[in-house]
């Protein structure tokens, strides 16, 4: 089960969507922990299997936490920082190539 470390009340909220549901995040948090903090715990679907993934190493190197920001795919969640408006949806199977001019 995942919860932040702080509470960080200060942080400023922000609006983004996950698979067209609207969700709140903490300025600061990245793609990855947002979802987490959210109950998302599915994120991605493997390319072979069709297998549910979800952020595991939330430090870069698992990429486990791909998903699609904002009509580019294979962006790793927990690398990219949260911010207003974003758009944000499960990536299944490989990136496909109408994701690739991003
Ligand atoms: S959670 Fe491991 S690379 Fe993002």
């Amino acid at each position: 089960m995942f919860r932040p470390m702080s509470d960080a009340k200060s942080a400023a909220t922000l609006s983004f969507s996950f698979d067209g549901r609207p969700l709140i995040g903490r300025d600061g948090d990245t793609v990855a922990a947002s979802l987490l903090a959210n109950g998302v715990d599915v994120c991605r679907e493997t390319p072979v299997s069709g297998a549910p993934r979800a952020p595991y190493c939330l430090m870069g190197v698992c990429f486990e936490c791909l998903v699609v920001i904002d009509g580019v795919g294979n962006r790793q969640g927990c690398m990219v920082p949260l911010r207003d408006g974003m758009t944000i949806e499960t990536q299944h199977g490989r990136r496909q190539p109408e994701e690739m001019q991003g």
